[in-house]
């Protein structure tokens, strides 16, 4: 049902297309560069599988050189002597840009990723605005304290004792795929609030977002080399910054396979960490519930953004009494989704990102039913061009399964059923992940039994995939560790420095 609808990917508008044929450039120093190899990689549109553009593959040399850059930018010239307040305009004058320029980014987004350009339209682009502006707010709010110490060195002397915070120095910070822009501006945001300089690693399959706001950094006057864009492979480039050693932390959001090859190798010189990982999240549904309304919102929790959204509810665990109800109302959700293109205004949900991940999210299905699965909606790729695969709904699944254990990062749901409170927190939380998930219930005693039993970073009650700035997100368990967003988001970024001062 979902296939009949493809069309072909519109073609680009003539800003963006002009971008496109950009040469692959790096930004370092304030400047954009020429790499020092002519190694690219290519620019794919998901939407047809087609080459869009190519961006450079940064080698070592490029590495050393932006590292510099940041370095120099963070201990001398105009950025450490700013003021808190600058820093904030800075970040606010950024978000102003990204306003300014929103369609073009939202275009690109949509092209490079595979995203709908509406959803690019309303969640990406005005999020990644928000983030700045939430950001740059704290700028201006970095505090320590003073305390009361008992320090005692005879008769005569006391003590001053206080706490500061310091920016953490050069950060390097490697984002995926999924959302680009956002979450180039969630690892961005509060680094450059604290005064930290960074080097921002993009996923090579969509760097696209991240070059423009390299220009729109450039634009809002940002110094040379607070922020450095490096753009290439991820064992490559990722991997050269991770064993720099003049870089002092590293963030990181993507799988948790990649997450503890960079735990392991930041040891070496002790790095700062902060990893945002995989997930396998379960939405819990009570009998209780409006069933029409918990029947879209646990659509939206594993369709949203092609079900590649790392706190996707992709377990579902449905009470007895309404699991049939559950299964019916998500497949047909599911087969009324219209795929197509993300530049198509008719589409519902586009192409996964790439081929590669087209074919493990198929391989994945593909395993579920080897292993006794059996499918309630979707199951495969339409027969078009393009990495779509249809959203699917797998029943008859078994805890031990890998489709109930591993992550797809696909539209991929596995739904099971439960009888009672006790049995579902235990199978909510038979994972290794921990990153969040969703009760739905309108009874609070219920709802209160079951939250704090939750091992996960977030925990929705009566909705699911909501973020923001303000509230703390980060895993349990092999869902990495460390919060983004919030006051947590400034601490990751700053060092804790204790001042004992003898009066
Ligand atoms: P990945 O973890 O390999 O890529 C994420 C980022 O890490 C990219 O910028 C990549 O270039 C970089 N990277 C890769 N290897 C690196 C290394 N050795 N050192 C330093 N940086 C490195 O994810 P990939 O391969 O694109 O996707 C594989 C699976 O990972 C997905 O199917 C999904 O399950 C999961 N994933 C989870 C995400 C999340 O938000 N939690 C985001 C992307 C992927
Ligand atoms: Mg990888």
């Amino acid at each position: 049902m979902n296939a009949v609808s493809i069309v072909p990917q519109p073609s680009p508008s003539s800003v963006v297309a002009k971008f496109l044929k950009r040469s692959p450039r790096l930004f370092i120093g304030g400047e954009w560069v020429e790499p020092t190899s002519s190694d690219t990689v290519d620019v794919i549109d998901p939407a047809s599988g087609r080459q869009i553009s190519s961006i450079a593959n940064a080698s070592k040399a490029d590495v050393d050189r932006a590292v510099a850059a940041a370095r120099k930018a963070f201990e001398s010239g105009p950025w450490p002597d700013m003021l808190p307040a600058q820093r904030q305009a800075l970040l606010w004058k950024l978000s102003d840009l990204i306003d300014a320029n929103a369609a073009e980014l939202a275009e690109l987004e949509s092209l490079d990723n595979g995203k709908t350009r509406m959803m690019a339209s309303i969640i990406d682009v005005p999020g990644t605005r928000e983030y700045f502006r939430y950001m740059a707010g704290w700028a201006t709010k970095i505090e320590g304290s003073t305390f009361q110490s008992s320090i005692f060195a005879g008769p005569g002397p006391k003590f001053h004792t206080y706490t500061q915070r310091e920016p953490v120095g050069v950060v390097a910070q490697i984002v995926p795929w999924n959302f680009p822009l956002a979450m180039a501006a969630w690892k961005l945001a509060p680094a450059l609030a604290t005064g930290c300089t960074c080097i921002l690693k993009p996923a090579e399959q969509t760097s696209l977002t991240a070059l423009r706001l390299g220009e729109l950094i450039v634009e809002a006057g940002f110094p040379p080399g607070v922020v450095n864009i490096l753009t290439g492979l991820g064992e490559q480039v990722g991997a050269a910054l991770v064993a720099h050693p003049g870089v002092d932390k590293i963030a990181f959001t993507g799988s948790t396979e990649v997450g503890k090859i960079i735990n392991k190798a930041a040891s070496d010189t002790v790095k700062r960490v902060s990893l945002e990982l995989g997930g396998k999240s379960p939405v819990i549904v009570f009998p209780d519930v409006n069933m029409e309304a918990v029947i879209g919102g646990a659509a939206n929790a594993i369709f949203f953004n092609s079900g590649q959204v790392c706190c996707a509810g992709s377990r579902l665990y449905a009470h007895r009494k309404v699991f049939d109800q559950m299964v019916e109302g998500l497949s047909a959700a599911a087969n009324a989704i219209r795929l197509g293109p993300g530049l198509d205004q008719q589409t519902e949900m586009g192409p996964l990102v790439s081929r590669e991940q087209q074919e493990r999210v198929l391989s994945y299905i593909e395993s579920g039913r080897k292993q006794g699965a059996a499918i309630a909606a979707g199951g495969d790729a339409p027969a078009h061009e393009g990495y779509y695969v249809k959203p699917t709904v797998l029943v008859n699944v078994k805890p031990d399964m890998n489709v109930v254990r591993e992550e797809i990062f696909g539209p991929v749901l596995v739904a099971q059923r439960f009888d009672d409170i006790d049995e579902v927190i235990r199978q909510a939380n038979d994972t290794p992940y921990g990153l969040s998930a969703s009760v739905w219930s309108n009874d609070v005693s219920t709802v209160h039994r079951v939250v704090p039993k939750i091992k996960a970073g977030t925990v929705w009650v009566n909705c699911h995939n909501f973020v923001d700035p303000s509230m703390p997100f980060g895993g349990y368990k092999q869902s990495g560790f460390g919060r983004e967003h919030g006051h947590a988001a400034i601490e990751l970024y700053t060092e804790l420095k204790s001042v004992c001062m003898m009066v």
